[in-house]
């Protein structure tokens, strides 16, 4: 939870390794993102936290394959997990990102990075094109047909709630199981550890119990997606 001192506080993702040090990727949204965007450097704020539960890190170390599909700012929680798979010899990755327009793509200066690896695999794609694009276009559930999905595959989504409902779908379709298939959920959040509730969806608490979850965890709430 990050606090802008007189303004407000909201929950982020880190987007790097977190230590002594992290980064945010922090998309302006409304009050307390905007006044972030506007600190200049050297200039304080506050933290709370980490809160909740990460994504399952040994599981996803013992699968034979892991896909991460990322859409639009879904990416900076993702980065992290990217960046630790390729430092510490999980199975093979396969990046499936998709963002509205070229300008939208996040961390471009990395993908070259990331596909120099020789465990990741990397497609993108946008929405909407432009003169100088030459990549895909379409949503990223496009991207599932570009690719051939391993079997026992865990999937890694994040991204707008409409994106992750069509992953998902996409997803069952393609035989992976409701226990394979791994979720960041959002919520609107005030304490961030368990005590007001604001954050629940059904009998979880995303503050608390996630927003980490198992599609077989949610797939009977009302409402998520
Ligand atoms: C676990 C978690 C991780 C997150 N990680 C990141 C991150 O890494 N980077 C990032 O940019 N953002 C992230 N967010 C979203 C971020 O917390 C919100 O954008 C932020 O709270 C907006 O605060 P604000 O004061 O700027 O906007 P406000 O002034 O509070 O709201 C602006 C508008 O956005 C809506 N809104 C605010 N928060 C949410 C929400 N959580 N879900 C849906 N609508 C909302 C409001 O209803 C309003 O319409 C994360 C949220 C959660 C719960
Ligand atoms: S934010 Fe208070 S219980 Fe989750």
């Amino acid at each position: 939870m990050l606090t802008v001192f007189g303004v407000g506080e909201a929950p982020f993702a880190f987007s790097s390794k977190a230590g002594k040090e992290f980064q945010s990727t922090i998309r302006k949204a409304g009050t307390v993102t905007e006044a972030l965007h506007k600190l200049e450097v050297g200039r304080k704020v506050g933290i709370r936290g980490p809160f909740g539960k990460s994504f399952p890190l040994v599981e996803l170390k013992k699968a034979k394959s892991i896909i991460i599909v990322a859409g639009g700012i879904g990416l900076p929680p993702l980065r992290s997990l990217i960046q630790y798979i390729i430092a510490n010899d999980f199975p093979k990755q396969i990046i499936l990102y998709g963002a509205r327009t070229p300008a939208d793509l996040l961390y471009k200066n990395k993908f070259e990075k990331w596909k120099r690896d020789p465990k990741t695999k990397m497609l993108v794609t946008v929405d909407n094109g432009d003169d100088k694009w030459k990549g895909n276009v379409g949503v990223v559930t496009t991207l599932f047909d570009k690719i051939k999905v391993p079997e026992n595959a865990k999937v890694v989504t994040v991204g707008p709630a409409i994106m992750m409902k069509f992953v998902i779908r996409k997803c069952l379709e393609l035989g992976v199981k409701p226990e394979d298939i791994i979720v960041s959920l959002e919520n609107r959040m005030t304490c961030g550890y368990g005590k007001c509730g604001n954050c629940a969806y059904g009998k979880y608490l995303v503050c608390k119990d996630g927003p980490v979850f198992t599609y077989e965890q949610i797939k009977d709430i009302q409402g998520i997606f």
